[in-house]
């Protein structure tokens, strides 16, 4: 595996593997890696010939007074995992690289219609800073295949948002939420939990699954639903910003009758900020 720091060596790279007719996937991340970022190598390992990996700690989607300063970096530890598991290219961009203008009056991309709601209403930037270095990450790769997960579900949908907006031809897969083995999605931030906070998290996911079971069940109130959700999450002195049942194809508020719904929930515990959602088919009967 090589460790590029240098976007001119990185395109060089993939040129030659293009003109070797290889085919090229890419997973952004931010680092501190985990099962659920392995998860989606091991699915590019199988799309694509060759896998880029980037790890950037991307200063513009991180809102006033949050973790930037202090998001864990780990990169040996990265490399590590990544190089056991036959990585081609790791990718680690330097401030500079990815801003050449700084990042105060720079070129930025947003994607209005899904920005706005859920996550981006309490981090009214963080979706307009993802979709500019995604966007810039994209430009530096040029893959075939771009990987995100399911789990930060709003991104993933602002993302292939953003490729149909602006005509990237590059095709965007989502994989599946890895999970702990106790239910609690996994995350970076999970590292912020003490002890006790780390025995309560899994009541989140209990939460989206009750949920999903009134749903299926039957029940049709869904903002009842939601209502009871939020009150139990607040009863084990969790914090949510929202529990909410959407329409999963564009994320608008669910109303009676939607077949295909997610429901998406982000919780403050002490200091970690955390998301995760389910999504519920109904049958015709439901
Ligand atoms: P990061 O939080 O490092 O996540 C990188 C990718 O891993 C994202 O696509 C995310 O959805 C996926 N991921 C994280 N936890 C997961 C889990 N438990 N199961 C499945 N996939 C999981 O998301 C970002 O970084 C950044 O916003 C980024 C896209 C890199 C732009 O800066």
């Amino acid at each position: 595996m090589e460790t590029i720091f240098n976007t001119a060596r990185l395109r060089e790279i993939v040129a030659e593997w293009r003109r070797d007719g290889e085919r090229v996937a890419f997973v952004p991340t931010m680092g501190n890696l985990h099962e659920g970022h392995i998860a989606l190598l091991a699915r590019a390992h199988e799309v694509a010939d060759r896998t880029v990996v980037s790890i950037f700690v991307n200063p513009i989607q991180f809102g006033r007074g949050e973790d930037y300063g202090t998001y864990p970096s780990t990169l040996e530890a990265d490399q590590e995992k990544l190089s056991r598991r036959g990585l081609d290219v790791l990718f680690v961009p330097n401030l500079g690289e990815l801003y050449p203008a700084g990042t105060e009056e720079d070129t930025r991309v947003s994607v209005p219609r899904l920005s706005r709601i859920l996550c981006g209403k309490f981090r009214p930037d963080h979706f307009s800073g993802v979709a500019t270095v995604v966007t810039k990450l994209f430009f530096s790769v040029q893959p075939d295949y771009a990987l995100f997960g399911e789990k930060d579900l709003q991104q993933l949908m602002v993302i292939r948002c953003m490729v149909d907006d602006l005509c990237i031809p590059i095709e965007i897969i989502g994989q599946p939420i890895v999970r702990e083995p106790d239910g609690l999605a996994m995350s970076s931030r999970n590292s912020y939990l003490s002890a006790t906070e780390r025995a309560v998290a899994p009541v989140i996911y209990q939460n989206l699954q009750a949920a999903a079971r009134e749903l299926t069940g039957g029940n049709a109130d869904f903002r009842q639903v939601e209502g009871l959700c939020l009150e139990r999450l607040q009863s084990v002195g969790l914090k949510p910003e929202y529990f909410s049942i959407r329409r999963t194809s564009d994320l608008v508020e669910a109303e009676l009758g939607e077949r295909e719904l997610s429901i998406l929930t982000a919780v403050w515990i002490g200091n970690a900020r955390l998301i995760d959602n389910v999504q519920v088919k109904l049958d015709d009967g439901g």
